[in-house]
């Protein structure tokens, strides 16, 4: 007998950027409904201790169980590879996705031998990417590189090639010279510039984004578990945000490709 849950799926992110996972999910997962929390008031994570990270990453999830979620996944590449370790351990009967072991599974399953791995400087400077490439395989070569500014970029909607590749020239020019296999987009923001970094490395370097490895990852995970939603399910997008409602519905479009949420409403963490 064919087992469904049809409460939603959770997905939280430091502010706009995790609905690019929210988006590949619901292309891949068309029938699962979706509660979503960007901390708007908080963003951006990537610059924060990782105490503060540790600490806003808690009052996420407890936000996201109280909305009845099956599922959590922590869309923010910073939560995932600062605080992940943290909440498994203080939500043991829960279930909390991160987006670093399918980011690593992409990276293995693409053949690189040798692969930069791009985000916040939190999530760099946590080295978790790499642990968990070397971990699979100690031979392939990883590099790390933090690009801060890539994020306000991507969400003042900046996409002139004149400026994206002068900033790609201050973190990325010595790849440039001597690219490697493949590029992790590690960072909720940096698939909106997929097709530009894929320019800049003229096509040499392959793109694996995090945000749809880890929609196929938690398909897998549901189907494995036997708590995906029923096929006839209602698909419903609600988004919750700590600071300017008006403001993400706006910049929502750019991230979601055009799959607006039902409503946006605000909620503060006391
Ligand atoms: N969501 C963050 C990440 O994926 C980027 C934005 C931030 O720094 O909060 O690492």
């Amino acid at each position: 007998m064919k087992l469904f849950d049809n409460r939603p799926i959770g997905i939280f992110d430091s502010g706009l950027g995790g609905l690019t996972v929210a988006a590949a999910l619901r292309r891949k997962l068309p029938g699962e409904a979706v509660v979503y929390l960007g901390d708007t008031a908080r963003v951006p994570y990537g610059d924060k201790s990782v105490d503060s990270i540790i600490h806003f990453a808690h009052q996420d999830v407890e936000f996201m169980l109280s909305c009845g979620v099956k599922i959590v996944v922590a869309a923010c590449n910073t939560v995932s590879a600062v605080a992940l370790n943290s909440l498994k351990h203080d939500y043991p009967d829960k279930t909390i996705l991160g987006v670093i072991d399918s980011g690593v599974r992409a990276v293995i399953d693409s053949g690189a031998e040798s692969i930069a791995v791009i985000g916040t400087r939190a999530t760099i400077n946590s080295d978790a990417y790499r642990r968990g490439i070397h971990a699979a395989n100690c031979a392939i070569k990883v590099e790390s590189i933090a690009c801060p500014l890539l994020v306000p970029l991507a969400e003042e909607g900046i996409t002139a090639p004149g400026i994206l590749t002068a900033v790609f020239d201050i973190y990325l020019s010595k790849l440039r010279k001597n690219p490697p296999d493949a590029l992790l987009l590690g960072c909720t923001h940096y698939p909106l510039f997929a097709e530009a970094l894929n320019s800049y490395f003229a096509g040499k370097v392959k793109i694996i984004d995090s945000a749809g490895a880890c929609a196929k990852y938690t398909a897998e995970f549901l189907e494995t578990n036997k708590i995906a939603a029923q096929p006839d399910n209602s698909p419903g997008f609600g988004c919750f945000v700590t600071d300017m409602p008006s403001e993400f519905q706006c910049h929502a479009r750019r991230f979601l490709g055009g799959q607006l949420p039902d409503r946006v409403e605000k909620i503060s963490f006391a």
